[in-house]
């Protein structure tokens, strides 16, 4: 039985993302459950250092807390031998310098997504990941939340019969930030900054139809700015670089050849009349569902009603009560727990993690190919990414999906 502690540097821990998801909600509860059970039976414990800019907060931060060690000096801590593991949440533009510093220093990493602002840049990073062989990870949480783990096992189970479409909406109205304080961070908006909801949504929907449905081979997108002022944490009015939505079409192929046309609305500028902020819509030949982060609803081809339409009668069909609710079957933590967890063990083992930098590429790809399919107006197929060609041949891609296999209900355990 092996027992060991694990220190990692935490970089952008004041940020929202940072301090809720991955300092409160992962890192700590961990420590405070006493580490992470290993498949020997052993444990791995993990000692945070809080890395950030500003010495008030992290020192308020650590005491809050009980933490013991924070830094100002990003640099020192990642040459620090005794640090295993370096983590990022800082804001995306800043991304890049600091992973590629962590992984020549020989740490492990772990890090939001994406990975960074340019597909060249992420092919970069997976490649020195290959090189320096540490292990890296890179968020992909949706994919270990109940809902979306409900959906992949009734792909898995054979539920829908062929796989038609996907129809997925994701979105909110964010506030401008005049009246109301904003309630995203004004770099969101920023292109200059590294904003934009395609960059920021794209690569989470290359790993969700990747982990659902199969490989992404085409995109056809539509991206826009539909507010062009808001106004920054300071109160003061700033021009909205970035696209705030993106109206996107993508192609995706099932590791059993059917094609899937995916469609996902993503906008900053709608209001919500779901019951989730994001829900996908599977439709096959012998069911449907309907799955958002925490619930999954289905109905099968046997209970399916046969409305005919006519707008000169009202509506008679109770349609949201012919859907049954599809159990979770498990107790599900929190995602970002749950990856951490999955990690933790990963680095003990000196495995790979099966979300790495190399499927953060791809989803940086979908997005650099979704922003250029809106600028071009066209349709764009997408070229499989190998790390000895980071400009990546055309032609078919080859089935990279090579983290797929048992990929959300191996979550689920
Ligand atoms: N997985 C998800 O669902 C999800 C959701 C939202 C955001 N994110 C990602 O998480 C990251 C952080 O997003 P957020 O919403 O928490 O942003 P945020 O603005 O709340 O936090 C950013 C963090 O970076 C730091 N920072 C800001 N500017 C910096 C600079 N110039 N130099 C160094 N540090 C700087 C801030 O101090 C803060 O700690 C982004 O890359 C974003 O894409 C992921």
């Amino acid at each position: 039985m092996s027992s060991q502690v694990l220190r990692i540097a935490m970089n952008g821990v004041t940020g929202r993302m940072g301090y809720r998801q991955h300092l409160v909600r992962s890192v700590l509860a961990i420590r405070d459950a006493g580490g992470v059970e290993l498949e020997d039976g052993g444990r791995v414990q993990v000692e945070p250092v809080l890395v950030g800019r500003n010495e008030d907060k992290l020192r308020e931060l650590a005491a809050r807390h009980d933490v013991d060690a924070w830094s100002t000096d990003p640099d020192a801590v990642i040459a620090d031998p005794s640090v295993d593991i370096y983590f990022d949440a800082q804001v995306t533009s800043r991304r890049v310098a600091a992973l590629t510093a962590a992984m020549r220093a020989g740490k492990h990493v772990f890090t939001e997504k994406p990975t960074a602002e340019t597909l060249e840049e992420a092919v970069a990073l997976a490649r020195l990941g290959q090189q320096t062989g540490v292990t890296a990870g890179v968020v992909h949480d949706k994919l270990y939340l109940p809902g979306l783990v409900t959906l992949r096992r009734l792909v898995d189970e054979g539920f829908f019969g062929r796989i038609l479409s996907l129809r997925g909406e994701f979105g909110y109205w964010v506030f401008e930030g005049d009246s109301q304080p904003a309630q995203r961070p004004s770099w969101n908006y920023r292109k200059e900054d590294g904003g934009g909801i395609t960059t920021d949504m794209f690569c989470h929907w290359n790993y969700v139809l990747e982990g659902i449905l199969g490989r992404v081979d085409a995109v056809t997108a539509k991206t826009v700015t539909h507010i062009p002022t808001r106004w920054d944490e300071s109160g003061r009015p700033y021009a909205a670089t970035a696209d705030d939505a993106a109206y996107g079409i993508f192609e995706v192929t099932t590791p059993g050849g059917d094609p899937v046309v995916a469609q996902i609305n993503s906008s900053w500028a709608v209001r919500v009349f779901r019951d989730e902020l994001v829900e996908f819509q599977v439709d096959g030949t012998h069911g449907s569902a309907v799955a958002g982060l925490r619930r999954c609803v289905a109905q099968q081809r046997g209970h399916t009603p046969k409305p005919v339409w006519n707008p000169d009668l009202p509506v008679t069909e109770p349609f949201r009560d012919q859907w049954l609710e599809v159990p979770a079957n498990a107790d599900l933590d929190n995602g970002f727990r749950l990856q951490w967890e999955e990690f933790l063990r990963d680095v003990v083992a000196g495995r790979p993690h099966r979300y790495g930098l190399l499927s953060a590429a791809r989803g940086v790809q979908l997005a650099e190919l979704g922003l250029r399919s809106s600028a071009e107006g066209r349709r764009i197929e997408i070229p499989s990414i190998t790390l000895d060609d980071a400009t990546a041949a055309e032609g078919p891609r080859e089935d990279t999906v090579v983290e797929r296999a048992g990929a959300l209900t191996e979550a689920a355990r």
